[in-house]
């Protein structure tokens, strides 16, 4: 079960972060609003949420997910592999030392992004993308080894994290698209394909009883629940214009 989740506001120069989707601009104050119902979402599911100010010196701050890598008794600042968000893992690095005892981080010149790392039980998956690399992920690799965890890389090739393309909803399930379909790597789980048209919502998240969705994405929505998952749609138009999902918004322990 998740206690705890830290959350950033989107700040007011949200509108230039990264973004390859080309669905134009996004609303600051229609961006508060969902961000605002995805806290009360993470309440609903009985999580502390500790909320951050905003940080307008970094308009992606708001995705703090790629910020950490958080398990029970472990957390890891991770190493941006982007110029323009480097350095938001510094003040994260900060709010976690009140959780935990010790903090392990990834370093230069390894990168790695939490967007890219994807717990399935007691085995992490670290996707390589751009923003991760094999240094990057050996380091983690090393690190989770000590804490007793199993760990594999999954090379990625046209999803900006892990978790844009895959996400784990608990009980041996698994949200696929695209090239995750038919990967050998997550056969042996049961798959539910999210299908083409309803890809953004591949970036669900199961918290604690529930499943967030986002908005919109009927399709998914009545799969999940023949899958009798208790599911939370949430508002995500603001934050999939920024190239950013369900799971990139908090960090959850
Ligand atoms: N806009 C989120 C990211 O590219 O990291």
């Amino acid at each position: 079960m998740f206690k705890h989740a830290i959350v950033r506001k989107p700040c007011k120069n949200f509108q230039f972060g990264i973004s390859t989707s080309n669905l134009g601009k996004p609303d600051y104050q229609r961006a508060l609003l969902q961000h605002s119902k995805y806290v009360e979402a993470l309440i609903k599911c009985n999580l502390s949420v500790l909320e951050l100010n905003e940080d307008s010196r970094f308009p992606d701050s708001t995705f703090v997910e790629d910020t950490a890598i958080v398990d029970e008794a472990f957390a890891v600042t991770t190493n941006f592999g982007v110029k323009s968000r480097q350095g938001e893992q510094i003040e994260i690095k900060d709010k976690l030392k009140t959780f935990y005892n010790t903090l392990e981080s990834i370093r230069n010149p390894g990168t790695l992004e939490g967007g890219d790392i994807m717990k399935v039980e007691e085995h992490y998956y670290i996707g390589l993308s751009n923003r991760t690399n094999d240094e990057g992920a050996n380091q983690l690799k090393r690190i989770l080894k000590r804490y007793g965890y199993s760990s594999t890389t999954v090379p990625l090739k046209k999803v900006l994290h892990l978790k844009t393309g895959i996400s784990y909803l608990g009980d041996a399930i698994l949200l696929v698209s695209g090239e995750f379909k038919n990967h050998p790597d997550f056969r042996k789980y049961n798959l539910i394909e999210v299908q083409e048209s309803e890809v953004y919502a591949t970036n669900s998240l199961r918290v604690n009883k529930y499943v967030l969705i986002p908005k919109g994405y009927v399709n998914l929505k009545k799969q999940l629940l023949n899958f009798s998952f208790r599911v939370i749609e949430l508002e995500m138009s603001e934050f999939e214009k920024m190239d950013g999902g369900l799971s990139c918004l908090s960090l959850r322990f």
